[in-house]
């Protein structure tokens, strides 16, 4: 299904052996296809570190510079010490949307237990939707599956981007 409008996307992977270039980075390249196949105009991939000040200072140049209306991220979302992306995300995002992490982890529970080991969240800030993914290749794939089959998304952009939207019946 194709998208009306070209959403700027931006996929940003933390990953500490990703940075390092131990990791090939199989899980934003992921994203970056789908999201594209999909109408989404994904204009960057970027690797940073599981640093929260780092991701931090990322996500925020995205939103206020880049202008990217989202920003999908892959790992950094478990129990590990070093898991901080949704710590980072927090910092920067102005509301949090419960709803579509609460559908995530719903539909990623249906394919995987292990999917309650995922804090991830999402959020807004400005006019930027930030949704959370975990970093396996088959989590960003159920993620994938779940966002891109509905209309939910879309919907939800377009009402950040023009400001109001019908919901119609
Ligand atoms: N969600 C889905 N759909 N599929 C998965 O395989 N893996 C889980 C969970 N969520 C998984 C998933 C596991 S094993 C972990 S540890 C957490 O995501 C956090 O992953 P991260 O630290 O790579 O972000």
């Amino acid at each position: 299904m194709q998208t009306q409008i070209p959403f700027k996307t931006a996929v940003v992977i933390c990953s500490d052996k990703g940075a390092q270039g131990e990791r090939e980075d199989r899980s934003g390249m992921l994203l970056a296809q789908r999201f594209t196949d999909a109408g989404f105009q994904v204009t960057s991939r970027t690797i940073v570190p599981d640093e929260k000040e780092e991701i931090a200072a990322l996500l925020k140049m995205l939103c206020d510079v880049d202008k990217n209306t989202l920003i999908l991220t892959t790992g950094g979302t478990g129990l590990s010490p070093r898991d901080v992306t949704p710590e980072a995300t927090l910092s920067v995002i102005e509301k949090r949307v419960p709803g579509i992490e609460e559908a995530l982890r719903a539909y990623s529970m249906s394919k995987t237990d292990k999917a309650m080991l995922s804090r991830s969240v999402c959020g807004i800030r400005g006019q930027t939707l930030i949704i959370n993914m975990p970093g396996s290749v088959s989590a960003c794939r159920d993620y994938c599956d779940f966002l891109l089959s509905g209309t939910a998304l879309r919907h939800g952009l377009e009402t950040l981007v023009k400001g109001s939207m019908e919901c119609g019946e």
